[in-house]
């Protein structure tokens, strides 16, 4: 079996039909697009590197430590990447308070506000990286966490729900240092129903 067939690729996804969202120029958007694929071509890059050095007798080498600590940062920005484009839409589609997901918000951040002021001030943690509404079903509770850069931070057995970048390539083009205009202009964009969807039903 040829290197080439054995590890399946992953394939970067369109998210063309956001382009002209309010709030966002089409150059940010396509160059953030272009950076998505980038962690695409990567995560397929380092999987075939990989393989090939087990194949070739090179497992536990420095070189494969290192290239498998390396492979969750470039699959978990490319991950990261597909739910926060795949979480937003052009208008974007509010969250219904009567919903199951409104509701769970209400219980457990007390009111949507909290919730959303508790998000909004964690995806302006200095640094950077990702705000991240994760659902934990082990103890049926919602969690507002901060990611560092991609792979840092992650709630373990947790669902993502919501997921917003603040890497600076997100808004710097359109918003300079701003980070809290561009997190008002993301909040109009967010597709509730897909946010929805991505939570358990009972
Ligand atoms: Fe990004």
């Amino acid at each position: 079996m040829s290197t080439q067939t054995r590890v399946a690729s992953y394939q970067a996804r369109n998210f063309d039909y956001l382009l002209g969202a309010p709030g966002f120029s089409d150059e940010l958007l396509k160059n953030h697009f272009t950076l998505y694929q980038g962690y695409v071509k990567n995560t397929n890059n380092l999987s075939e590197r990989l393989m090939n050095m087990v194949s070739a007798g090179n497992a536990g080498t420095p070189e494969f430590s290192e290239l498998k600590r390396h492979f969750g940062w470039e699959w978990d920005g490319m991950r990261l990447h597909e739910y926060y484009f795949e979480g937003m839409s052009r208008n974007g589609a509010e969250l219904e308070d009567d919903s199951s997901l409104g509701n769970k918000i209400a219980e457990d951040f007390e009111s949507y506000e909290n919730w959303e002021k508790d998000f909004k001030a964690t995806g302006k943690i200095r640094g950077v990286g990702w705000a991240a509404l994760y659902f934990d079903p082990r103890t049926n509770r919602l969690i507002n966490a901060w990611i560092n850069e991609h792979d840092t931070g992650h709630l373990a057995g947790c669902n993502l729900l919501l997921i917003m970048d603040v890497f600076e390539h997100a808004f710097m083009h359109d918003y300079g240092l701003n980070r809290a205009d561009y997190i008002e202009a993301f909040f109009k964009t967010i597709d509730w129903n897909v946010v929805l969807e991505r939570f358990p039903r009972e």
